[in-house]
């Protein structure tokens, strides 16, 4: 194991597609452990809408390198949650804009941009125990962590989630751009542990895990 992995701090890792139920899952699995929760998802979300406001396009690979190195990106702990900034802007109410959910699956799949994300998650490693949700955290952020889940649901029951939240976002053409990338796509981790949240509720996914992670003396 690289040096810089074993400084890691304890990582549960919850994997799966757009509105899988994840953030949900995610967040009040970190309120129960006692651990921070962080969003790789919002990462992107935050860097492409930087981008956006920059006027750039995932396709202007150079400008998104010369943006990203000239930008100051940081994070901060608000109630329990990681949260991003962006030269010393939070865009949170700007995540789930319409214009990021059509760009962020472009912009997340340059690997200058995964880099970042990365090492931002491995930062918040080495200072904090996590849960962090995204589509590569057990199979390529953390590899090395044995708290590996990967929650699912059926797709009509993802697109009526989406719907019940109100958004628009073509959750079918984001999931095949994550699938089908070359560089981190979102792959099932050979030793994750799958849900499928199609019939449960929010509580029974939690407790679900809580259990397994019992079994590894994670959770007492
Ligand atoms: O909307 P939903 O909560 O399902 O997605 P998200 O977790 O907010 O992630 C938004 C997008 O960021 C995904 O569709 C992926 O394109 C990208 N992403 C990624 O590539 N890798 C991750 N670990 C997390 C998100």
């Amino acid at each position: 194991m690289h040096s810089s992995q074993r400084d890691f701090h304890r990582v549960v890792a919850i994997d799966g597609p757009a509105a899988s139920g994840k953030s949900s899952v995610a967040r009040e699995l970190a309120r129960r452990l006692g651990f921070v929760y962080a969003n790789s998802g919002a990462i992107y979300r935050a860097i492409t809408w930087h981008l956006l406001e920059k006027g750039i396009t995932a396709e202007d690979f150079d400008g998104v390198v010369q943006a990203l190195e000239s930008a100051s990106i940081t994070s901060c702990l608000l109630g329990g949650e990681s949260r991003i900034l962006i030269d010393n802007v939070d865009p949170a109410e700007h995540l789930r804009d319409s214009r990021v959910n059509e760009s962020v699956a472009r912009v997340s799949r340059l690997p200058a941009v995964r880099e970042i994300v990365a090492k931002k998650l491995h930062d918040n490693a080495r200072s904090d125990d996590l849960v962090v949700e995204g589509r590569d955290i057990g199979s390529v952020v953390f590899p090395n962590t044995p708290y590996k889940f990967y929650v699912d649901a059926s797709p009509g029951v993802r697109l009526q989630r989406r719907a019940a939240q109100g958004e628009r976002d073509e959750i079918a053409l984001r999931d095949h751009a994550d699938s089908s990338r070359p560089v981190s796509p979102l792959v099932i981790a050979k030793d994750a542990h799958v849900i499928d949240t199609s019939h449960l509720t929010v509580e029974k996914v939690v407790c679900e895990i809580l259990a397994r992670l019992k079994e590894t003396g994670l959770w007492i």
